[in-house]
């Protein structure tokens, strides 16, 4: 085809980010409002990449276009295609390291559109492992939790390496808060694992009942118990504080969000950086808290409406 195209989807943690580490499950929303398209057009130069980042040949692409990069090598040379001769375009944008999966996200719709290029349709683990290629490029070692949310059109329940689809009647509507600092994950995971094997007991205590929590929201989901949910998120926003993972910016957030009304409300992603996500009743309930949030220091607020997800 003269040209092809795929498209990627964000995604938040909505409980157990660093738990998922340690082998507990987690549970990932897609946010299918904050989307990235690959557009992939044959030219006769070599390799190109043209995002709101950087417009120019692959070989000069910045280290923040890892991912984006890997993917187009990695699946070129997966189809047999040569390393050459394709434009990829990205529009959309996810704003990066905020724990929303950007880089997985740009994996994602590059490694369906550039495949689709040359004739060929991934099926969904071929496309997982070439995005967590990507991922590995970008950020070490990815659980693998981001791979399988973005491209996902229902909330996914991620255990130890595992996805599945999670039913959810849930109402209600999400804020999504971004501090506008960058998220350290790495630093992050690092850190909890540094206090783990400090303190053994405590933290396998905080991550077993990060775990009850997760668990428990299963029926919170299936049965729209958004009060019992909104509870579990603001007590798991405490138990990642213990883990060392909040900062300031992030506790201020949850702080005002709660004030202002929020059934609850934690970090989402890795922490020490990145967004909030706090639950509220209704979408007038909704404005009162991302407005409370902004005034708090958030940079930017996004709705999310649990049905959409
Ligand atoms: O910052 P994010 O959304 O990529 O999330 C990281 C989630 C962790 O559990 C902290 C790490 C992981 O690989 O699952």
């Amino acid at each position: 085809p003269a040209e092809a195209t795929a498209t990627a989807h964000a995604k938040v943690i909505l409980l157990g980010e660093h738990a998922v580490v340690h082998g507990a499950p987690a549970i990932a929303l897609p946010v299918h409002g904050l989307a990235l398209t690959a557009t992939v057009t044959r030219t006769d130069r070599p390799l190109w990449i043209d995002s709101v980042l950087y417009r120019g040949p692959i070989a000069a692409a910045p280290e923040l276009l890892a991912a984006p990069v890997t993917a187009i090598v990695e699946t070129l040379r997966h189809v047999g295609a040569p390393a050459t001769g394709r434009a990829v375009r990205i529009d959309g944008e996810i704003p990066a390291e905020r724990g929303l999966g950007s880089s997985a996200a740009v994996a994602a719709a590059i490694a369906a559109a550039v495949a689709r290029s040359c004739g060929v349709e991934l099926d969904a683990a071929e496309r997982f492992a070439l995005i967590q290629a990507a991922e590995r490029v970008a950020h070490g070692t990815p659980s693998g939790l981001d791979a399988r949310s973005v491209v996902s059109d229902t909330p996914v329940w991620f255990q130890a390496g595992q996805a599945r689809e999670l039913p959810s009647a849930l109402g209600g509507v999400f804020v999504i808060a971004d501090t506008g600092l960058r998220g350290r994950t790495r630093e992050a995971v690092a850190g909890v694992a540094a206090l783990k094997a400090a303190e053994p007991d405590r933290v396998a205590g905080i991550l077993s009942r990060i775990q009850e929590c997760t668990q428990a929201a299963v029926d919170d989901l299936a049965g729209d118990d958004r009060a019992a949910l909104g509870a579990r998120m603001s007590q798991v926003h405490a138990l990642l504080r213990e883990l060392t993972v909040s900062n300031p910016h992030l506790d201020r957030l949850v702080a005002s969000a709660e004030a202002a009304g929020a059934l609850g409300a934690k970090l989402t992603g890795g922490g020490r950086g990145g967004c909030v996500l706090a639950l509220a009743e209704t979408a007038q309930n909704a404005e009162t808290i991302a407005a409370a949030m902004r005034e708090n220091g958030a940079e930017r607020t996004w709705m999310l409406r649990p049905e959409e997800t």
